[in-house]
């Protein structure tokens, strides 16, 4: 393994969930005051399931949470049902007792990018930074829509979308049509993912198997955005077996 990079490998993708709600769960009732990240696409939407169900369960209130999402499409209201605005509340703010105000995703819409990227940095500042964050990965090894050649101290910014990406998210998960994609993005940089105090990163099927081999056993690149994280101190890995079917053993 080439950095400090922790994995689990889970026998299903119902067992990353469960492994991943864990550690929310866990985050939450040792500190409720956390300052918590979130991500979109069809990984962690199990584990956010899973965080509704234990919350519940377990009496975890989410009410003095603070979170922060990772990215937005550029163009697109929160209303909209492909805006990861909508999603959030979809899959899970509605189902926790987070308050609205305090679950923060970047505004698609918003008139100045620069002012609102800014903005978001300033407002993860001034709540002390992220205490745990979860990520996902694209096939190209993106986080984030840090797309290949992101740089390590990239903060808060408009970005482009690759053809790789715009592809994954038109595969009839999300969008029906590539031209239907947005072209651009808000989103968190490498910096500003890299600035939590805990990261996990979920993947699960063999289409993410090159790009989570490529992140913990290749060399640290600008290339394959996820081998950005091997020098964080805490950074956990939760992989089913396909996912992690190309790992060095
Ligand atoms: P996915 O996306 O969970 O929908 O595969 C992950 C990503 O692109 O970061």
């Amino acid at each position: 393994m080439a950095g400090n990079i922790k994995v689990v490998v889970c026998k299903s993708s119902d067992e990353v969930a469960q492994k991943a709600a864990g550690m929310f769960i866990e985050q939450v009732r040792n500190k409720p005051t956390s300052v918590l990240g979130f991500a979109t696409g069809s990984t962690p939407e199990k584990t956010y399931a899973e965080i509704a169900k234990l919350s519940k369960a377990e009496k975890v209130s989410f009410a003095k949470t603070i979170s922060f999402n990772l990215d937005e499409y550029w163009g697109l209201d929160g209303d909209h049902d492909q805006s990861y605005r909508f999603f959030m509340n979809d899959k899970l703010f509605k189902s926790i007792d987070i308050r609205p105000w305090n679950a923060h995703v970047l505004n698609g819409k918003a008139k100045f990018p620069e002012v609102e990227c800014r903005a978001y940095e300033d407002q993860i500042l001034s709540v002390g930074g992220v205490d745990l964050w979860v990520l996902g990965i694209g096939n190209n090894g993106h986080i984030a829509f840090n797309e290949p050649g992101s740089p390590v101290d990239s903060r808060t910014r408009l970005v482009s979308l690759t053809q790789s990406t715009i592809d994954a998210n038109s595969d009839g998960r999300f969008f029906k049509d590539p031209a239907e994609v947005p072209r651009c993005a808000l989103s968190t940089g490498i910096g500003t993912i890299r600035d939590a105090r805990r990261l996990v990163l979920l993947a699960t099927g063999a289409k993410k198997a090159d790009a989570i081999a490529k992140a913990v056993d290749g060399a640290f690149t600008p290339d394959v955005p996820a081998s950005l994280l091997q020098d964080h101190p805490d950074c956990t890995f939760i992989l089913d077996a396909d996912a992690a079917s190309k790992l060095k053993k």
